[in-house]
């Protein structure tokens, strides 16, 4: 069998941070960019947000274009525009919020509707550092996810737990199937 071509690290993968309002996305985001977690208030993303990233994958850069979008409803049309030519999709829920993992299943129905079939999907249990205030068993993440053949990580963009690694497995998706 002839030699692998070669990855072409110019490559640019368009990828969606999705989820429920309030799950985390940005924060998420932020952790993943600066190192940091802005405590205070919450203030819900209006639109959407672009931010570039090189991640090594052994050794090779992968580039990562990371759209973190609104999850408030009135935003979602503006949503749905952007999962057509996604590479990646990490799907978010909140550990401590029943509704936003009930709402899972909404998110994938709408991304095999509207993105490629062949897109990269990870599911993220996020906030995993309020465990008082869990409501979804880590098994209850891990069932669904294999449900829909997807992996599954817990994360916290408070404590940072898991949000490199969770990009990184993305990353490595990415350059596997390029
Ligand atoms: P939209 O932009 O409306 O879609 O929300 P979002 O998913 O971007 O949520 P955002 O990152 O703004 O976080 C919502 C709230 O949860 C903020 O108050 C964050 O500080 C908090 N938060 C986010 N991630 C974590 C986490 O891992 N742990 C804890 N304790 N709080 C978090
Ligand atoms: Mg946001």
């Amino acid at each position: 069998t002839p030699p692998a071509p070669a990855y072409n690290e110019e490559l640019e993968h368009k990828t969606i941070l999705v989820g429920d309002s309030g799950v985390g996305k940005t924060s998420l985001l932020v952790q993943f960019d600066q190192g940091k977690f802005i405590s205070g208030s919450f203030s819900a993303t209006v639109g959407i947000g672009l931010t570039n990233k090189v991640v090594t994958v052994d050794d090779t850069k992968v580039k990562l274009q990371i759209w973190d979008t609104a999850g408030q409803e009135r935003f979602r049309s503006v949503t749905h525009a952007y999962y057509r030519d996604a590479h990646a999709l990490l799907l978010l829920y909140d550990i401590t919020s029943k509704s936003s993992f009930d709402n899972i299943r909404a998110w994938l129905t709408e991304i095999h509707e509207y993105a490629q079939s062949d897109v990269v999907i990870m599911l993220l249990g996020n906030k995993a550092d309020m465990s008082s205030e869990r409501a979804i068993r880590r098994d209850e993440g891990e069932r669904l996810a294999r449900e829909y053949s997807v992996p599954f990580m817990e994360t916290s963009a408070k404590t940072g737990v898991n949000v490199e690694l969770a990009f990184t497995a993305v990353a490595k998706e990415l350059k596997q199937r390029a």
